[in-house]
């Protein structure tokens, strides 16, 4: 067993994880534990931009960009967090700059903003430009910008450990185990102070834009140590996967004057979002596409519509508008280049001659481990603090994107919260003293991985997970019902036993055993499906992307609360206790977009 010991340790080498690296590095020794080579985590699929204020192009204002994510929040916001991110953000994407982000530019020099979803100016309620960007390539630059100054500030990479288990001794954290995936053999990180910042679950659902490894370890390490979960039932389908795959493909194509069209030629979206149309945000946009579906207004009568960002559409549109802005091929074709290339490959089609198929696809998860807006993890709905234990990005619910995110806040939470979650690291680091290791402290996941490993079932996990994939976009997707989600809970938890008690795992070896640590990632998400779909079934209303045709509408009466789930026994124990924080004055209204 390899022991190290370091002041901070950051378990996800994403956006937030290196940005938490980074601030911690200034005054604390610190490590990154990341199952992937840094830059190829998934921030780097974020396409679009980043959110910020800057108001380079047009008026604009901190205030307009948080009440725009508590609206899209769908009131489930917490105020407090909105205003941090709204009014940091500013500062952050300046920061970015300066350490060598290459955002597109204005002709003025200034950094480039184009419209998102949901970010308006709050007088006019039309689209802001506010989304900064490198063209559709944002996160990828905030990885290599990310990498290369912590590169600079000399933190330790541990690339392709794939950390399994945290260590708690009592109620207080004391390191992470990993496995070396190169050697198969464990290490155990011995540390002061511990961030995880290791992304979303979107490979629970089987059309999704989320990579391989999106598979929930994060939230999944801190549910079987026995720590609560927020908001979990809240998961987010972006509008506008490449259909059938569900690739990504920005919301910056709408942002640049791409309309959504049905079968009949019809902007649909004009009637279910007469002001903002097709910039409606995601959970809107999402459900419109899905009744267009069910109405048989899908293209040929199939599950998906079009995406045209043809010039000679969006200009037509521009000047219906009003605007006098056009555009040509040449401009979308720079402004977008990754997406003129996914669609070519993907699905053989030039965005520029012809109208991209997009549908659903799952993307982001708004619940996660509940912090505070200091990044630091709380254990009840008291706000009772863990100290030395902090999330950022997506695995955090903070909880600034309530119900429903909008486009372009992920990345202004990964670099708000993740440089907070840093912050904190260091501060703590300066007085703390290392919490002893427990006993054997990788004695539980040990046998557990030899358990996996030398299953000699019938089940394959690539079967397991087949059936839960379905099972979840079947039943616990964009809309829900009692007796669909009580039916995926049912399946969920057989599919628990079998891969309990009837696995099968081929490889037996140490090195690469890739067979091993996806079995491994299987139970995580597992554990974590069973935790959204109860929490989906127990909150008896719709509010952002939690949509259920047998309880329409918003009740803030009963709900307008977070959803605590605590681990009980073998089951699971959820309460609304943690109440929503109101303090920038917006009370629960109903959205019009
Ligand atoms: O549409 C996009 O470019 C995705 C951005 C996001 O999820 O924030």
């Amino acid at each position: 067993m390899h022991i190290h010991q370091f002041d901070a340790v950051v378990v996800g080498a994403g956006g937030a994880g290196m940005m938490a690296a980074l601030y911690a590095s200034r005054g604390a020794r610190t490590a990154v534990i990341s199952k992937l080579y840094p830059t190829r985590s998934h921030t780097g699929t974020a396409q679009g931009g980043i959110g910020a204020s800057l108001g380079n192009l047009e008026e604009d204002r901190w205030e307009w960009h948080a009440f725009d994510t508590v609206k899209g929040g769908d009131y489930l916001s917490d105020q407090n967090a909105a205003k941090v991110l709204a009014q940091e953000a500013i500062e952050a994407v300046i920061e970015l700059e300066w350490m060598g982000l290459p955002f597109d530019r204005n002709d003025d020099g200034t950094i480039s903003q184009r419209r998102f979803g949901g970010h308006t100016n709050n007088e006019t309620k039309k689209p802001v430009r506010r989304a900064c960007h490198s063209a559709d390539r944002t996160g990828h630059m905030i990885l290599q910008t990310l990498y290369q100054n912590c590169i600079k500030e000399n933190v330790n990479f541990f690339d392709e450990f794939h950390a399994v288990d945290l260590i708690m001794n009592g109620d207080r954290p004391a390191g992470v185990v990993a496995v070396s995936i190169d050697t198969g053999e464990l290490h155990i990180f011995h540390a002061k102070a511990i961030t995880f910042a290791t992304g979303g679950w979107g490979r629970m659902w089987s059309t999704t834009s989320n990579a391989h490894t999106l598979t929930g370890d994060g939230p999944a390490m801190f549910w079987r140590n026995g720590l609560p979960l927020q908001d979990m039932e809240f998961f987010q389908f972006h509008p506008t996967g490449l259909y059938p795959l569900g690739v990504l493909i920005t919301e910056g194509v709408r942002g640049e004057g791409g309309v959504l069209i049905n079968d009949r030629g019809e902007r649909f979206m004009e009637r279910y979002a007469p002001t903002i149309k097709d910039l409606a945000s995601r959970d809107v946009v999402s459900r419109a596409i899905y009744l267009e579906v069910r109405e048989k207004r899908g293209i040929k009568g199939k599950e998906y519509v079009y995406m045209d960002v043809r010039p000679e559409t969006v200009n037509r549109y521009l000047a219906e508008a009003g605007e006098s802005r056009r555009i040509d091929a040449d401009y979308v074709r720079a402004k977008l280049p990754d997406i003129m290339d996914f669609c070519k490959i993907y699905a053989g089609v030039d965005p520029v001659e012809s109208p991209i198929p997009i549908a659903p696809t799952a993307h982001y998860a708004m619940g996660g481990i509940p912090t505070n807006i200091h990044a630091q993890v709380i254990r009840d709905g008291k706000e009772t603090v863990i100290p030395g234990l902090y999330a950022a990005g997506e695995v955090a619910c903070v909880s600034v994107h309530g119900a429903n995110r909008l486009g372009t806040n992920s990345l202004t939470d990964l670099i708000v919260f993740g440089r907070k979650a840093g912050q904190q690291m260091a501060d703590y680091c300066r007085h703390a003293d290392f919490v002893p290791l427990p006993d054997n402290p990788a004695g539980a996941i040990e046998a557990e991985l030899e358990r996996i490993r030398s299953s000699k079932g019938k089940q394959r996990p690539y079967d397991i997970r087949k059936k839960l994939r379905s099972e979840m976009m079947d039943k616990v997707g964009v809309f829900r019902q009692e007796d669909m989600m009580a039916e995926a809970l049912e399946t969920i938890r057989q599919l628990k036993e079998d891969y309990r008690n009837d696995l099968a795992v081929d490889d037996q070896g140490r090195r690469f055993n890739t067979d091993l640590l996806e079995a491994w990632e299987l139970g995580c998400l597992l554990d974590i499906a069973e935790v959204t779909a109860a929490c989906a079934l127990e909150r008896k209303e719709s509010r952002g992307a939690h949509s259920r045709e047998d309880y329409p509408k918003r009740d803030d009466v009963n709900y307008l609360a977070h959803t605590m789930v605590y681990p009980e026994g073998d089951g699971l124990r959820i309460a609304y206790d943690r109440p929503v924080d109101l303090s920038l004055g917006h009370e629960p209204k109903e959205r019009v977009y």
